[in-house]
């Protein structure tokens, strides 16, 4: 288990108080400027050292993320865009950083935007998240007042403003050309790539798009090395991680621990246990809404980490992890998400516009067994249709839980078409039903 001397986000749960004097005690804005008179490579390089890939969903690295922004200014400024939309269902771990430890994400921000060549941070919350909005706000103040940010930040020489602003409550402005828009006064709709956002993003300026918690982790990464980072976890999984557990569990919770920690572990240590014991598992969804769910027996041993999950045909996502027990009609839980993705689904591409509402019609059918087994293919196809044929990714993450669930329990499909099918014939109803 991570010893609490190695979490960064000591302030988790909101026992101290999250004002810059307790956030200082707690090792935040410590050293701030003597990091930032190394300079721009050696943050970067430390960054690229420590082996953090993003936690907005994609993994991707950060540190080679941010090595993309160009070196020189070609008179345009740079933007950084923190990326706190969290909408994926079961995820809920930015949300805690904001409230409890705002000041981290603040001063990542200048340090991230130090390290790319810009003065400004926009971060833009969800709709929903008002409380947290105003905390934020109230810190960036305080970081304002105490010359931490403004004009000659921390004393460094670089200016650097941070403005906090607030979407309408769109799961689409979370994907980051969506949010950029967004910011921009304009509708939510991702944008074609390329041009990507380092080279066109925010008001057509170099930007770069990071999710709350990669930010956050990056001041602690700087003071205590990216080498200390690279020791959690796996090579190429490196780092501690924040995991949100919910679902079918005694003690529902985010917990920081180290990445690639068994699933087992993390929620019998962390979440209390599967309610009425681990045999009474059926399936994890382990990384936010949108990737392929995980059947027991896999559960059993997989690794959290974004290797080993792909290897089983699922993702580390957003690290939420969804417990389902064998309560969980699991059809009808898919077909729950099926809803979600084709009411958040901006409409601009074919494929996902039509195709969200076609298989959540049919998945709502397949739940009652309204179908013919044939029709299961069919679906199957269709997620294929719609998977990488869309602008953005909101199209897999519609095709990829259905693909799950049918990789996994196609014969609750079967079995429930199969005792419709009977009691229309009027006989006895099968154990399915
Ligand atoms: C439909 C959709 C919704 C997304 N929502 C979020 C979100 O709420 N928060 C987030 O950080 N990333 C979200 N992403 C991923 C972002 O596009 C982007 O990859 C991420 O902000 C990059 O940050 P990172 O490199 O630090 O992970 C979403 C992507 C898609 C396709
Ligand atoms: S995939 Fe869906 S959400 Fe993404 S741009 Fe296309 S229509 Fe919009």
């Amino acid at each position: 288990m991570l010893s609490d001397k190695d979490r960064i986000f000591t302030n988790l749960y909101g026992y101290e108080d999250w004002r810059l004097e307790a956030a200082r005690k707690r090792g935040d804005w410590d050293g701030t400027k003597d990091i930032l008179a190394k300079g721009r490579d050696w943050i970067i390089e430390e960054v690229k050292k420590s082996g953090l890939r993003g936690r907005g969903g994609a993994g991707f690295p950060t540190g080679l993320k941010w090595s993309f922004m160009p070196k020189e200014s070609d008179g345009r400024p740079h933007y950084l865009v923190v990326n706190a939309d969290e909408s994926e269902p079961g995820t809920c771990k930015d949300r805690e950083m904001m409230r409890h430890d705002p000041h981290k994400l603040i001063e990542g921000c200048l340090l991230a935007g130090f390290a790319m060549g810009a003065n400004h941070a926009f971060i833009y919350l969800r709709g929903e998240y008002i409380f947290e909005r105003n905390r934020l706000q109230a810190a960036v103040d305080e970081a304002y007042d105490a010359g931490l940010i403004g004009p000659n930040a921390c004393g460094s020489g670089w200016d650097f403003d941070v403005i906090v602003h607030h979407g309408a409550g769109a799961y689409i402005c979370g994907e980051e050309t969506a949010l950029i828009e967004s910011l921009e006064g304009k509708k939510g709709m991702p944008r074609l790539k390329p041009p990507f956002p380092a080279n066109v993003g925010l008001y057509g300026n170099p930007s770069t798009v990071n999710n709350v918690e990669s930010i956050a982790v990056a001041p602690t990464i700087l003071r205590r090395g990216g080498d200390w980072f690279a020791g959690f976890g796996r090579p190429g999984n490196t780092g501690t991680k924040v995991f949100s557990i919910s679902g079918h569990v005694n003690n529902p919770c985010n917990v920081e621990e180290e990445m690639s920690i068994p699933l087992k572990e993390l929620i019998e240590k962390h979440a209390g246990g599967v309610r009425g014991g681990w045999d009474n598992l059926l399936a994890v969804i382990p990384g936010g809404s949108s990737v392929p769910l995980i059947p027991k027996d896999v559960c059993d041993t997989v690794l959290m980490d974004f290797d080993a999950l792909k290897e089983v045909q699922s993702g580390l996502g957003t690290a939420a992890v969804i417990v389902m027990d064998k309560s969980t009609d699991v059809i009808k839980a898919i077909a729950r998400l099926s809803y979600f993705y084709k009411h958040e689904s901006c409409g601009q591409c074919t494929p996902c516009r039509e195709g969200t509402g076609w298989m959540w019609r049919v998945m709502e059918r397949m739940a009652k067994g309204e179908a013919e087994v044939e029709e299961i293919d069919t679906l199957l196809k269709v997620t294929k249709q719609v998977e990488g044929h869309t602008i953005c990714a909101l199209g897999d993450a519609a095709a990829w839980p259905i693909q799950g669930v049918i990789r996994h329990f196609r014969h609750e499909f079967e079995d429930r078409i199969a005792a419709r099918k009977a009691r229309q014939a009027g006989a006895p109803a099968v154990a399915a039903e």
